[in-house]
Parts: C-alpha cells; structure tokens; sequence
C-alpha cells in the first residue's frame, strides 16, 4: 500500500480457512490448510483469517502451526467477544510476523432477543470491553457487527461509533443471511460514514454471504460507498450458499477499473491455479459456468462469437483468459520428462511439497507415466493430493482385487484385504453392480457397517487412458466420513476410496469444525 492512497486501494481479505471451511464438506486438515495458506500468500491477498481457534482443539493446532509457517499477509483468527477466546485466540496467533483479531459480536433485533439474549445497551457495553480488551494484547483489532444487513441503522452506527472509540481499527459489516439488496446495502455503508464519528480513523470493511446470489454484487455496491475491505473466499466456498467470490469481486474491480477507481493487490494471473488447488483439496467442484474460474469461462462455442474474437478479441471477450492464469487442462509431463520439470510444475500449480514429498511424487509419476501416455495436470493434482490430504493410520489396505460382471450374469466380486496388524482376510460378494459387489465384500471383510451416502466418478483428465476419480462419502451413526482415490480403473479406485473412509471411520477422535454461529456466546469475565 505504499505507493497507492487507501483511497484508491482495497484490501482483501480472505476467510476462505475460515467462513469458508465451514461448507459442509470442505473441512481440511493441516497440510491441506498450510497449502492452501501459502497459495493465497502468492496471490497476493492482504489478510487471510485461518479460523476459529476456541471451536475446537484441531482448529486451534491448525491456526497455531500455519501461523508459524506463513510470512507476508497478516494473519487474522476469529473469537467471540469475551477474554477467554480473546486470550486463546493470541496463543493460536502468536507466531504470526503480521497479526489481526477477529471478534464478532451479533447486533440485529432477531439475533439480540434469540441468540444473545440481550438488550442493545449489553450488546454495546460487550463490544465495547471485548474490544477494549483485545487492544491490550492486539494492535489490529477488527470488530464484526454479526448480522448487521438485519440491524437497525442507528442502532448499528452507535455501536460501530463505540467500539471505534474503543480501538477497533477495521470494523466489517456483514450481511450473514445475504438478506440485503445491492441498493440496500450501500445505502447502510453511506449511511454509517455519514453518521458515524470517526469513521475515517478506520477501514470500513464487508462480508456478505451469497443466499440470493448477491454476495458480490452487494460487496462492489459497497466499494462504490466506500467500503475499503472486501471479506471473500476463493470460489465463494462458504456457509449455506457461500461467501463473496474472491476472484469475481477482484476481477469486476479490475476489469471495471473504469467505473470502480479502485485497485488491489492480488496476481490475477494466480486466480485459477488457486481455485483449482482449493478445488482438489476440498473436492468440491467449481461448477463449469462460474464466473472467472469455470471450465466454461474463455470458451467459445458458438460459431458466430469464435468468429467475432477471431476478428477481434474485445467482441466477446471482456478479461483475458492468461489475466487469471487460466490454461485448460494443460499437457505437462511425459515418461521422458525430468525431476526438475516435474518440481517446477508442482510449484506452478501452486503447491509447496518439501524433498522427500517430490521424490515420493516422481516415483509415482513415472509408475503413472507407464500407463499413460501424456500425464496433464490434473493427474498431477490427484496425485499431489495422495501427499496433503487426509493420512488415517490404515486399519485395511487393498491386496488384491476381482470382479465379474456383464449382461446376463450376477456381478461378483472377490476381494482380498491386508490388516495392519498381518492378518490377511479375503471374501466374496454379489451385488447390483462390480462397485456395490466390491462394497459388500469390503464390509464383509472389515465388519464395519456404513451406508454410502455419495458416491461420486469423474475423469480426471480427456482421453481413453484417463485415470477415474472416486469421491465418496459414508455415513456411519451420525457422522460422515469421505474417501477418494484415483486410478485408471474405477473399480480399484472406488475399492480404495472406501477404504480411507472407512479406516478415518475407525480411526475419528476430532470432533467436526462447529459454526461460528452456532457457538453459544459466553459471558466477558470483565
Ligand atoms: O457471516 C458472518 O457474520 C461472519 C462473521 C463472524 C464475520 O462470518
Ligand atoms: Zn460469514
């Protein structure tokens, strides 16, 4: 920001480990969040929160151990308002070169008299000491009215007023349920920097959820107002309908500079390598229509357009495909290419594997290379994810593996399973399908009763020799368990998938991330 007026520059602020991990089904493990950390370090966002240490032991050790390894953003942690998250939340942080708390306070009637309990003179005097209090260990000290789109206006403006005199340098405005209208919302952000003194002493920032599809178009209306901050996770992965878009809301500023006037500090060239890295460490999938990251995005299909942008690229297209590094599903690797090829892609994909993780990767490079003609990326991230994503001790592993199946004939399958302790069991079962005939005899071997409640196939890249991509999840009693596995054939993959579902079944101790907004609030031991 040295060169440019905060003016002229907005902050981006990233809860994507955060608000965004709290998807339902993209829970990630350390390894997973310290790759997607340092991919957001490269793109270059301002702030990234990495989440809600006082939820649970895991996030607590999550946030602790990527504070320490992540150097240049500021790294931001969420806590209630009282002293015991405050204080637990500096323990989580207090590796981070750069840090920021994070302390949310609900303000609207609804969530006053339903959730808190409280009258707005207690709401105002819990912010204020919270936010007092967090200024005794923190210098940057960011206060969200939680529910502020549902907060009346006045009411609203005297506790962002209160808790500016209080210290709070960075107060947000979040639309939770994304229940405000573009015109609405920027009417509040004008409304609070006309009413609100000393305003100016801080930066105003937002945090909208998408529930009608207006997470971003109600963060832009706010930029127009002023608001210097924009709260975003990458491919707008959050609570219920999601958060605002990162790379929708960074584009639309850059492409309509013209209108905006305003700038920021992310590599735009960067956007899609990091959607695609959050995508294959979540699983979950950007949709091909998605603004700016889809798979759709830059093609052309009709004659008439590739006419056009033939003709002249502007005709049709408003942001270049190479402006958000985007490459298709491109052709990397052969059996003859080198270690350092190999090192240079993983990089550009942006992961960051130490040495024994890229030897461990070459090995089976070249095993997959064998088997396949062209290696793209996209078989590189499968694999890639065989080395940060969840590692349960396996209880099971696959020996070998059978199955028959056809018109005409009852599918079957005989599989043989290998203990960790050197038993050695094989059976044998009939089902529906090879993959539920594969499934029955897994059970019947492992004794372990699930129901398969998604069972997902994809092909990780084009092609005859494309490896198949096996996305499951099982439940069992009343929580889930997922497995993924690839190999270029799907039954193997689909038995492996399973497997690791099955052995994180055996082996879960952690309890599952908790919303932020379901945590009860607790007194401020003032
Ligand atoms: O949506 C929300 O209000 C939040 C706050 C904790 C900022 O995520
Ligand atoms: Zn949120």
């Amino acid at each position: 920001m040295s060169t440019e007026s905060t003016k002229e520059r907005v902050i981006i602020f990233d809860t994507t480990l955060r608000d965004g991990e709290q998807s339902p089904g993209a829970s990630m493990n350390v390894a997973q969040k310290l790759q997607v950390a340092l991919a957001l370090r490269d793109l270059g966002v301002d702030i990234i929160e990495l989440g809600f240490p006082v939820a649970s032991q895991g996030d607590f050790e999550a946030v602790a151990t990527v504070a320490g390894r992540v150097e240049g953003p500021t790294l931001c942690a969420l806590a209630r308002a009282n002293r015991e998250d405050i204080d637990r939340t500096w323990e989580a942080l207090r590796a981070a070169e750069r840090r920021r708390l994070h302390v949310f306070l609900a303000t609207s009637p609804l969530h006053r008299e339903f959730k808190l309990k409280m009258s707005q003179e207690e709401v105002v005097r819990r912010a204020v000491e919270a936010v007092s209090y967090a200024r005794e260990r923190f210098e940057d000290v960011q206060f969200s009215a939680e529910d502020a789109g549902r907060t009346e206006p006045e009411f609203l403006a005297e506790v962002v007023e209160r808790v500016i005199e209080a210290g709070a340098t960075t107060v947000n405005i979040p639309d939770t349920v994304g229940y405000t209208m573009p015109a609405q919302f920027s009417s509040l952000i004008a409304y609070l920097r006309r009413h609100v003194r000393g305003i100016e002493r801080v930066v105003l920032s937002v945090h909208c959820h998408n529930d009608l599809g207006l997470a971003v178009a109600n963060s832009l209306a706010a930029v127009v107002e002023g608001a210097r901050q924009v709260e975003c996770t990458i491919n707008g992965i959050g609570e219920r309908a999601g958060n605002c878009a990162l790379e929708e809301v960074v584009m639309a500023l850059r492409t309509r500079h013209d209108f905006f006037g305003v700038r920021t500090a992310i590599r735009t060239e960067r956007l899609y390598p990091t959607s695609r890295l959050l995508s294959n460490v979540t699983g979950l999938q950007v949709q091909r229509n998605k603004a700016v990251v889809g798979q759709n995005a830059f093609a052309h299909e009709a004659g008439i357009h590739q006419h056009g942008v033939l003709m002249h690229r502007g005709t049709y297209e408003i942001m270049r495909a190479e402006d958000v590094g985007f490459t298709g599903n491109s052709l990397v690797l052969g059996k003859h290419s080198g270690r350092h090829v190999l090192r240079q892609r993983v990089k550009e994909l942006g992961y960051e594997l130490d040495g024994p993780q890229i030897d461990k990767l070459f090995e089976e490079f070249k095993r997959l290379a064998d088997h396949k003609k062209e290696v793209f990326d996209a078989d590189l991230e499968a694999l890639i994810q065989g080395f940060i994503g969840p590692r349960e001790q396996p209880a099971w592993k696959l020996e070998t593996l059978s199955c028959v199946s056809g018109v005409g004939t009852v599918p079957s399958a005989t599989v043989c399973l290998e203990h960790s302790d050197g038993r050695r069991v094989r059976d044998a079962a009939c089902g529906d399908g090879p993959v539920d005939a594969v499934f029955k005899a897994v059970e019947r071997i492992t004794g372990q009763q699930v129901r398969l409640c998604r069972y997902q196939v994809t092909s990780v890249t084009d092609g005859e020799d494309a490896q198949g991509h096996v996305d499951l999840e099982v439940e069992s009693g009343t929580r889930r368990f997922r497995g993924r596995a690839v190999s270029t054939d799907i039954i193997v993959a689909s038995a492996r998938a399973l497997l690791e579902a099955l052995n994180r079944a055996a082996n879960t101790t952690t309890p599952l991330p908790v919303s932020s907004h379901d945590v009860p609030s607790m007194e401020v031991s003032a």
